[in-house]
C-alpha cells in the first residue's frame, strides 16, 4: 500500500481500507475502486490523502499500531465523554501494544476535520504508550498514561466547533476559552477517586513548557511528571502532522525538526528522542522526488535507514540510499510538497509553527 495525496488520486484506484465517518458509517469500503464522486466526498470531509493498494506498492505493510475495533470504540468514548470508557480502551491499547514487538509509527494522518479532536486524542493515547514502553514504564503506569492522552482534552470537547476550527486570529476571548481546556479537563475528572492522581495531574499540565512558559501554571520541567512530559511531546507532534481548516500538516520531518529545535525551552530532550525512536523521520509508502529527478515510494525507513532510505523507483528498481554510491543523492520533495528550507522558509515555518503552538 501507498499513501497518495487527494490531488493525485484517480479515479479507478483500489483504496487499501475502509474509511469512516464519526459513527463508524463506511463512507468508502476497502473493496470498492475510487470513483470521482467518491473523490469530491474525500475533499469534502476534508481528508488530504488516502492509502491506496496497487501492485507497485504491494510489499509495503502499514498498519494503525492498535486494531480497527479499538479505534473506533475510543472514537465512540470519546465522543460520549465516557470516562469509564476510555479507561478500558486505555487498557486495550496497552495491552494490543505491549503484545506486538514491532510497532508501526508510520501511518498518515487519516481523519477528517470534523472528528479532529477524538482522533487526535487517539492518535497521542498510542504516541504517549510507545514511548512510555520506550521509557521501561510497567503496564499499570503505561495505562496511566494512555487514559491521560484519552482525557488531556475533554475540556476541549465542550467548545464550539466554530471556535476550535475558526481560519485566521482568534479574539482574545476565544482564545483564553481555547487556553483554559487543560483546567476544564481537569475539572472534569479531579472527583474521580478511580482515577489516579497521575492521570489528574498529567491531563491538567499537559501544556506545560519545561523552561516554565506554558500554562496554567508555568511550571518548569523539573516539577513536571515523566507522563506530563511525554503527553505534551505527543500532544504537539500529532497537532502539527493533523491538518486543520486554518493550517496545513507538517510532514513528520518538519514536526521532529520543530520538537528538537524547541527541546530545552518547550519540550523535554529525552521525550522527544524517545519519539524519535518509534516515529520515521519520512514516512513509508509515501511519495518522494530525489535530486537526480528520480521518483519512487519509501519501502524501507527504520533503523539505519531513518535517514537514508530505501527508496522503490518508479521503474521498479530498489535504490539504497545507504550506499557510498548513492550517498549524494537527497530527498526534495515528499508528496510533492518541497524539503529545502530557505532562510524565510525557515522563518515563516517557525511563526506558523509557534502561533498553533498557542491553540493545541
Ligand atoms: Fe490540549
Amino acid at each position: 500500500m501507498r499513501y497518495v495525496t487527494l490531488d493525485r488520486v484517480v479515479p479507478g484506484m483500489k483504496l487499501a481500507y475502509d474509511i469512516m465517518d464519526d459513527d463508524g458509517r463506511v463512507l468508502l469500503g476497502v473493496h470498492g475502486k475510487i470513483t470521482s464522486t467518491y473523490i469530491d466526498r474525500l475533499y469534502a470531509y476534508g481528508f488530504r490523502g488516502i492509502y491506496i493498494d496497487d501492485e507497485f506498492s504491494e510489499e509495503v505493510d502499514i498498519n494503525y499500531p492498535v486494531s480497527q475495533r479499538l479505534r473506533k470504540k475510543g472514537i465512540d468514548c470519546l465522543k460520549k465523554m465516557d470516562i469509564d470508557g476510555c479507561r478500558q480502551v486505555a487498557s486495550g491499547i496497552v495491552s494490543e501494544m505491549l503484545s506486538n514487538p514491532n510497532i508501526s509509527l508510520d501511518m498518515q494522518d487519516i481523519r477528517t476535520y470534523d472528528n479532529y479532536t477524538y482522533a487526535h486524542s487517539m492518535n497521542v493515547a498510542v504516541l504517549c504508550t510507545a514511548m512510555g514502553m520506550g521509557y521501561g514504564l510497567l503496564a499499570s503506569e503505561l495505562a496511566y498514561l494512555a487514559t491521560a492522552a484519552l482525557l488531556h482534552d475533554f475540556g476541549k470537547l465542550t467548545i464550539p466547533e466554530e471556535i476550535l476550527n475558526k481560519q485566521g486570529r482568534l479574539t482574545v476571548e476565544e482564545y483564553q476559552l481555547i487556553k483554559n481546556h487543560p483546567v476544564r479537563s481537569y475539572e472534569m475528572i479531579k472527583d474521580r477517586e478511580d482515577l489516579s492522581a497521575h492521570v489528574k495531574v498529567a491531563v491538567l499540565y499537559h501544556h506545560e513548557n519545561v523552561d516554565g512558559t506554558g500554562y496554567p501554571r508555568g511550571l518548569v520541567g523539573e516539577k513536571q511528571t515523566i507522563y506530563t512530559k511525554i503527553l505534551h511531546v505527543a500532544d504537539v507532534y500529532d497537532a502539527l502532522t493533523a491538518s486543520r481548516s486554518y493550517k496545513q500538516a507538517y510532514s513528520s520531518f518538519e514536526a521532529l525538526e520543530y520538537l528538537m529545535g524547541n527541546c530545552g525551552s518547550l519540550f523535554d530532550l529525552d521525550c522527544v528522542i524517545l519519539l524519535k525512536r518509534y516515529v520515521p523521520l519520512y514516512l513509508k509508502g509515501t511519495e518522494v522526488e530525489l535530486s537526480d529527478g528520480r521518483e519512487g515510494i519509501i519501502v524501507e525507513n527504520s533503523g539505519i535507514h531513518n535517514l537514508r532510505l530505501v527508496v522503490k523507483l518508479m521503474n521498479g528498481h530498489k535504490l539504497n540510499l545507504l550506499e557510498p554510491a548513492n550517498m549524494n543523492i537527497t530527498i526534495v520533495k515528499s508528496q510533492g510538497k518541497a524539503l529545502g528550507m530557505s532562510e524565510n522558509t525557515e522563518y515563516n515555518r517557525r511563526s506558523m509553527l509557534l502561533e498553533e503552538a498557542g491553540r493545541l
